[in-house]
C-alpha cells in the first residue's frame, strides 16, 4: 500500500485528478469506479475544471458507483445517482447512461447486486476506483463484520454511519437504513484502488486499515491485500500512523 501525505485537500485532489487524467487520455475505453460523501468533492471539482480549462474529455469514459441507498424515491436529491450527476458526471461530457449505480429502486434489491457485479465485469472491470473511508471503518457500505469475500448486496447502515450522513438531510429520522453496496470482494477486483482521506475524525479508521491486522472489523483494512492501492492522506488523518 502506498500512503501520500499531502497539506491540503486541494493537493490530494490534484494528485489523484492526474492519475485519472492519464487514464482517461490514454485508453481507449477507461472505467472509473465512483464514491460518493465529502471525501472525493475536491477530486471531482479539480477533473470538472481541468474539462473545462484544459479540454480533459471524458466521452470514452464509463463510470460505475460504488453504492446507492434503498429506501429513497428515485430522482432523491440526496439519492447517489443523484448527488454524482450534481457533482461531477452532470458537469463533464460523460453521456448519463455510461454512468451506473447498484439499483437501489428496484423491486428486488435481492437480485440487483448480482446485476451490478456482471455489468461491472461485462465492462472489463474498474480501472481506478475512487475510496473515501468511514469513521468506523467501511468502505462503499460494507460495515465492520462484513465478509472480506462479499459481493454486491443488501446491508444495513450502522447508527454511526446513518449519524455521519445525516448532515445530508433534514434530520437522522430521513436517512435509510438500507444500502446496495459493492463488497469488499468486488471491490478488491479494480485495478487500482485510491482511497481519500482528509481530517481527524478519520486518524482512528486510517490507523487501522493502514496498521492493523487485516481484518472485516475494520473493513478498509483489505486495501492492504491489493497490489495496486494508493491511499491519500492529510496530515491530520495521518496523525494516528505511527
Ligand atoms: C460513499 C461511500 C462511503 C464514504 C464514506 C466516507 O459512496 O462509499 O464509504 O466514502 O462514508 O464518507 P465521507 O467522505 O463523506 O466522509
Amino acid at each position: 500500500m502506498e500512503i501520500v501525505i499531502q497539506q491540503t485537500a486541494e493537493d490530494i485532489a490534484s494528485v489523484v485528478a492526474d492519475s485519472i487524467e492519464q487514464l482517461v487520455r490514454s485508453h481507449a475505453a477507461p472505467i472509473l469506479g465512483l464514491a460518493t460523501g465529502s471525501s472525493p468533492l475536491p477530486v471531482y471539482r479539480e477533473l470538472v475544471r481541468r474539462h473545462a480549462e484544459d479540454g480533459l474529455s471524458f466521452a470514452r469514459t464509463r463510470a460505475f458507483l460504488l453504492d446507492e441507498y434503498v429506501g429513497l424515491p428515485q430522482g432523491h436529491p440526496e439519492s447517489y445517482r443523484e448527488v454524482i450527476r450534481r457533482e461531477f458526471t452532470g458537469l463533464v461530457d460523460i453521456a448519463d447512461d455510461h454512468v451506473q449505480s447498484p439499483d437501489g429502486f428496484s423491486s428486488d434489491v435481492a437480485t440487483a447486486g448480482t446485476r451490478y457485479d456482471a455489468a461491472i465485469a461485462a465492462a472489463g472491470g474498474v480501472d481506478i476506483q475512487l475510496l473515501g473511508i468511514g469513521t468506523d471503518g467501511h468502505i462503499a457500505f460494507n460495515e465492520p463484520g462484513s465478509s472480506l469475500a462479499s459481493r454486491t448486496r443488501l446491508k444495513t447502515l450502522t447508527e454511526q454511519t446513518r449519524d455521519d450522513n445525516a448532515r445530508f438531510f433534514d434530520s437522522v429520522d430521513d436517512v435509510p437504513y438500507h444500502v446496495l453496496t459493492q463488497g469488499l470482494g468486488t471491490i478488491l477486483e479494480a485495478r487500482h484502488l485510491v482511497l481519500v482521506a482528509t481530517g481527524a475524525n478519520k486518524a482512528d479508521a486510517v490507523a487501522a486499515m493502514v496498521e492493523g491486522p487485516v481484518s472485516a472489523f475494520c473493513p478498509g483494512s483489505v486495501l492492504q491485500l491489493h497490489p495496486h492501492a494508493t491511499v491519500l492522506l492529510d496530515e491530520a488523518a495521518a496523525s494516528g500512523l505511527k
